[in-house]
């Protein structure tokens, strides 16, 4: 069957945090009427979620849930609930998560329990650290899809590596590029940028951290912090709300970000304008990884782990927390033109920007297939 147009509202797409709007935002707008937004609540600050929504122009989500807040199985539990009884009413053609957030695998988990067909964008990821609550939740939502969208044909190996049948997959690429591609401000608008946060061109070290492993440990975000002061070049970090309210409550945190340019969280443009102006990124972020690729700037990943080997060796290396940290930066800054030269040259491994659309004609196919 060719695939057409599906009906109003037929496809849910469940998403609760920064990272999954910006990663499905194209792929929401190119659906269009044909999606129903239902948002998890998971994040419910302005700066991590309705921000985003407006950035990429996309409409208010037909439903909220209002899960945030709580432990990861609470979020889990009642996100999964909520959306178990909201399917059973909107009886949804098929379901759209991405990632490996509680929001995706609650998602994931609801489609299953009513035989909704389920489609997993970003599938295949793997840091291989089960220490991270996010292997859990990509694993388990890959394994539930029906459609996978793999981005890279590492995360296809990955997948076929855990026997997931072919037939399942396509690979798409990652639609980050085009969502960086299609915010990025152009050269005005980041001169104006600069200038408002009182900034060089290439003379500042943009960071952000979030992960359980690097903040909820008093000693080992103090450290993190301590490295980042000790840089010759200012260091810009917009704080996380985990972040924040881990360090809030400690003094000698907080003296510590004191030394830093700390920012509230930053609109998606306006981060991205300031990391393709950056010298280069520190950071504990999946999706930093991969845009650094496309801005061709180096990115400091400060991790355990990674489930984005791609970006090693060229956009990227990763370091334990540590004196690593200030070694690594200090090398790259010592030669910046050089390297932003070299980066300049590499494509990203992350695709060509049409990602989104080929989710897309996949989800046709997958509900053609399907008799929608
Ligand atoms: C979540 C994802 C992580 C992703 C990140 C993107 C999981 C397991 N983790 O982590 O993979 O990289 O989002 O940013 O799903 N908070 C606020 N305001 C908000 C949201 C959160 O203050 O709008 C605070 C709350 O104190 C909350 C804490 O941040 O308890 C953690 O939020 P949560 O959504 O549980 O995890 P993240 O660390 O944001
Ligand atoms: N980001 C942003 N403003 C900020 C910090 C990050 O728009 O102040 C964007 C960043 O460009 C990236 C995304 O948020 O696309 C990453 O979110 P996060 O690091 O919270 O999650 P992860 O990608 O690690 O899951």
């Amino acid at each position: 069957m060719s695939p057409q147009h599906p009906p109003r509202g037929s496809i849910a797409v469940v998403l609760g945090t920064r990272p999954e709007i910006i990663k499905l935002g194209h792929v929401i707008r190119l659906l269009g009427d044909a999606t129903s937004i239902v948002h998890t609540g998971q994040h419910y600050d302005a700066s991590l979620s309705s921000d985003f929504f407006d950035a990429f122009q996309l409409p208010a989500p037909d439903h909220q849930l209002g899960v945030g807040g709580g432990s990861r199985g609470a979020q889990i539990g009642s996100a999964l609930q909520a959306l178990d009884e909201l399917f059973l009413k909107t009886e949804p053609a098929a379901v759209i998560v991405q990632g490996d957030t509680n929001s995706a695998v609650a998602g994931a988990l609801a489609a299953n329990a009513r035989g909704i067909p389920l489609v997993h964008v970003e599938a295949g990821l793997r840091s291989f650290d089960r220490r991270m609550p996010e292997e859990h939740n990509r694993v388990i939502a890959d394994h539930l899809a029906d459609l996978l969208c793999a981005p890279t044909a590492t995360s296809r190996s990955n997948l076929l590596a855990e026997g997931i049948s072919e037939e399942r997959i396509v690979i798409t690429g990652n639609t980050v590029v085009e969502a960086v591609t299609s915010l990025l401000p152009d050269a005005s608008v980041r001169r104006s940028l600069l200038a408002e946060f009182n900034l060089e061109p290439g003379e500042f070290i943009l960071s952000t951290f979030h992960r359980p492993e690097n903040v909820d440990d008093l000693h080992t975000l103090r450290t993190i912090l301590d490295e980042l002061a000790r840089l010759p070049k200012p260091v810009v970090l917009p704080l996380h709300p985990r972040t924040a309210a881990r360090a809030g409550r400690d003094l000698a945190t907080s003296k510590l970000l004191g030394q830093l340019r700390v920012v509230e969280p930053l609109p998606y443009p306006a981060f991205l304008g300031l990391s393709a102006e950056s010298a280069m990124m520190i950071s504990d972020s999946g999706g930093v990884q991969e845009e650094a690729s496309v801005l061709k700037r180096p990115v400091l990943v400060v991790r355990r782990s990674t489930e984005r080997p791609e970006v090693i060796g060229t956009f990227a290396e990763r370091v334990e927390v540590g004196p690593d940290m200030g070694t690594t930066a200090l090398a790259w800054l010592a030669d910046l033109p050089a390297l932003h030269e070299k980066l300049g040259a590499i494509a990203s491994p992350y695709g060509d920007g049409t990602a989104s659309k080929r989710t897309v004609d996949a989800i046709l196919e997958l509900l053609a297939d399907s008799g929608v």
